[in-house]
């Protein structure tokens, strides 16, 4: 199937929107845009003076943007990363103007899909994982350069994994023998390294997100993006962050954290609400389990410097 007819679908919809969108014509920002679930939604609402500017990094997801939304005089689309989000702002002269800013962090479902994008274990594509395949370096350049001590490191802090040690030794033994081209391949190593176990996960589930986030440059992307979101909102103005694992959210709650009860942070953030989906999304949508949204509302200007 065309990757971009492919669907995802959109974690928390209703209680995104809830927290998102409020009730006119603001200017909204949703720089994960995806298959556009949550942007779709936001304007069904939208009136005709809103604005609502589109980022992805992903060119599938930018040419489903445009094909999309082509005509509708309410909507921007640009490809990048996010951490390019101020920039992107002052380009399109909406610093400070900013209602609401969603980042819906990870993959999306057509990315997991898509054997030749190299994400998923269950099928056979190459080495690559980026989610933007024209910049950066595939898995496989990544997994040629890498030595022992930095994949166990990438493996611990990335994936969590237990067995670190044994999987980067079998995936450098396969390198050396030539048996790791595919992602396949990758996982029945993975596989063959650690203990079996009774835990209904496969067993390469944390090796691959530590690689994914490790290619993709996952963390650092989100660490750059939070304080050029919090600056431009508006005042009033909410910031968005939904997440799927500990260590984004990690990230996220301390950059939430208000020094005193009621007080704002460094940025000017004071933390709203803390939510999970409810049991009956999570049974529904797999994707939906691990999901954390946390959202924070801009009370003053912030303190930091420009960059900072
Ligand atoms: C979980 S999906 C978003 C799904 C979307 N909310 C929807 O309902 O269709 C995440 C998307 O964000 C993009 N993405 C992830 N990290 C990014 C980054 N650092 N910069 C730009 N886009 C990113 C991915 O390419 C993917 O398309």
């Amino acid at each position: 199937m065309d990757a971009r007819l492919a669907t995802h679908e959109p974690v928390m919809l209703e209680t995104v929107l809830r927290f998102w969108f409020r009730g006119d014509d603001g200017v909204y920002v949703d720089a994960t845009y995806g298959r556009g679930g949550h942007s779709r939604a936001l304007l069904e609402r939208l009136g005709p003076e809103g604005r609502l500017y589109l980022v992805d990094r992903d060119p599938d997801a930018v040419a489903h943007a445009r094909s999309r939304f082509a005509g509708d005089e309410r909507v921007v689309v640009a490809a990048g990363p996010f951490s390019r989000l101020g920039e992107l702002a002052a380009h399109w002269s909406v610093v400070g103007r900013v209602r609401g800013v969603l980042l819906d962090l990870g993959v999306s479902s057509p990315q997991l899909e898509d054997a030749r994008r190299g994400f998923s274990f269950t099928r056979e594509g190459p080495l690559d994982m980026r989610m933007d395949p024209e910049h950066g370096s595939s898995l496989a350049t990544w997994l040629a350069g890498v030595d022992e001590r930095r994949l166990v490191d990438v493996l611990e802090r990335y994936g969590e994994e237990r067995h670190a040690r044994p999987i980067a030794r079998a995936v450098l033994e396969a390198r050396r023998r030539g048996c790791l081209s595919t992602t396949r391949e990758l996982a029945t190593v993975v596989a063959g390294a650690v203990p079996r176990s009774g835990l209904r996960r496969h067993p390469a589930t944390r090796t691959f997100q530590a690689l994914r986030i490790v290619v993709n440059g996952e963390l650092d992307e989100l660490e750059a993006v939070l304080p050029q979101a919090a600056r431009v909102l508006e005042l009033s103005g909410r910031l968005l962050v939904l997440s799927f694992h500990s260590l984004e959210d990690r990230i996220v709650k301390h950059f939430f954290r208000s020094p005193r009860r009621g007080e704002a942070t460094r940025e000017g953030l004071l933390p709203l609400a803390s939510l999970a989906p409810e049991p009956e999304e999570r049974r529904r949508n797999p994707r939906a389990r691990s999901a954390r949204l946390r959202v924070a509302e801009k009370l003053r200007e912030t303190d930091a410097c420009p960059g900072a």
